[in-house]
């Protein structure tokens, strides 16, 4: 299959282009697309044999349910059976934007969508590229992030492009995406809302929003990983985001760190191993390693967030059998880059 790319430019939106991968989504075929977070893979929510062709694409388990993307609030009420007062007020402050919503579905959403779940999953995106394809493909559009199983999600065209050529008749280019890590996830399905994978949203701003408190699945919070609990959203059980070389994450006064790794380097080196590095733009030059990658600016969580996916997917073109990293847990972001980060590395983490 020949894998169409269409560049966009966000501020001058060519319609056509629009149109062309509109048509696909029609004719049932699958378009990626552009949204604030990470790229999706779209087809037609509501037909389930388009949606099979995104589980195709990505070597996807069929029970791990997708999200289904609107551009209009009025899509909503045809596709789920009631929304709580919580749930209006979090769709009224963050949407268009990168919050994902659970509510229980009514029949109209076939189970090929969400993996036989009574549940469905909503998101308004927050980017006028996907919102203009959702409202020219005059359906609500079904898209997990856009990489194959199991890889980094895509952040730019190319990752896509790297992952999905042959596979996929069309990608709308609309370059490198804002955020860089997936939506918040939110279920209001339960007598709380819970968050069920973290994002750039945090339990804080809903709190403040909700005016009720808001609790996180303990599944999700890392250091209950031993006690293996089930997560409540199926895909977060999945081993993600892994790179191809070890990673191991290592914490502690900065300076200790450096020490750590560079230690580590020298030992590596004993034994002709080639060793990757992720920092900062204000550590990179204090290591040694084969291959050193800055992740973005220590004190701008939003650059690291942005960069995180790009790092790892560059990492797998480089030839590193180790890769050590810092850890980035601070700043309203730290939370969910440390939640796909520490999952990438395995759960290898040691303080120093
Ligand atoms: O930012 C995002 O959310 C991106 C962009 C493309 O919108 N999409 C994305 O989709 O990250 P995906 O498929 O990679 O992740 C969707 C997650 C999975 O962990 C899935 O298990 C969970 O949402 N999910 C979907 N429907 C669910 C449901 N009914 N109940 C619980 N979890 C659900
Ligand atoms: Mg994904």
């Amino acid at each position: 299959m020949n894998t169409k790319v269409l560049k966009v430019d966000q501020s001058h939106i060519d319609q056509n282009l629009i149109e062309q991968a509109a048509d696909f989504i029609k004719n049932e075929e699958l378009v990626a697309f552009p949204t604030e977070t990470v790229y999706g893979l779209g087809a037609n929510g509501l037909v389930p044999e388009a949606a099979a062709k995104i589980y195709a694409a990505k070597g996807r388990p069929s029970d791990n349910p997708l999200i289904l993307h609107i551009s209009d609030i009025e899509q909503l009420k045809p596709l789920v059976t009631d929304i709580p007062e919580a749930a209006k007020k979090a769709m009224k402050a963050f949407w268009p934007g990168p919050m994902t919503v659970i509510l229980n579905k009514k029949a109209i959403v076939p189970d090929g969508t969400t993996g036989g779940l009574s549940t469905v999953a909503v998101r308004m995106p927050d980017h006028p590229v996907a919102l203009a394809l959702i409202s020219a493909s005059q359906c609500p559009i079904a898209a997990p992030s856009a990489n194959t199983s199991g890889r980094p999600s895509p952040t730019k065209a190319e990752h896509v492009f790297e992952d999905m050529k042959g596979k996929i008749p069309c990608i709308l280019d609309g370059g490198m995406v804002g955020i860089g890590i997936e939506s918040t996830i939110i279920d209001f399905t339960g007598e709380h809302p819970m968050i069920l994978r973290p994002g750039f949203i945090t339990p804080e701003m809903f709190e403040e929003v909700i005016g009720e408190p808001v609790s996180i699945d303990p599944a999700v919070l890392d250091s209950n990983k031993l006690k293996g609990l089930a997560p409540k959203a199926p895909g977060m059980k999945y081993k993600h985001y892994a790179p191809k070389a070890d990673l191991l994450l290592v914490s502690g006064d900065i300076d200790k760190v450096v020490g750590y790794i560079n230690k580590k380097t020298e030992q590596a080196h004993d034994q002709a191993l080639r060793v990757g590095i992720i920092g900062t733009d204000d550590t990179i030059s204090s290591y040694h390693g084969d291959v050193i990658l800055s992740i973005g600016t220590r004190d701008s969580d939003d650059t690291i967030a942005q960069n995180l996916y790009d790092v790892l997917r560059q990492f797998d073109h480089e030839d590193v059998d180790v890769i050590y990293s810092q850890v980035f847990d601070s700043g309203e972001n730290g939370f969910a880059i440390m939640n796909r980060l520490t999952k990438a590395a395995g759960y290898d983490r040691i303080e120093v």
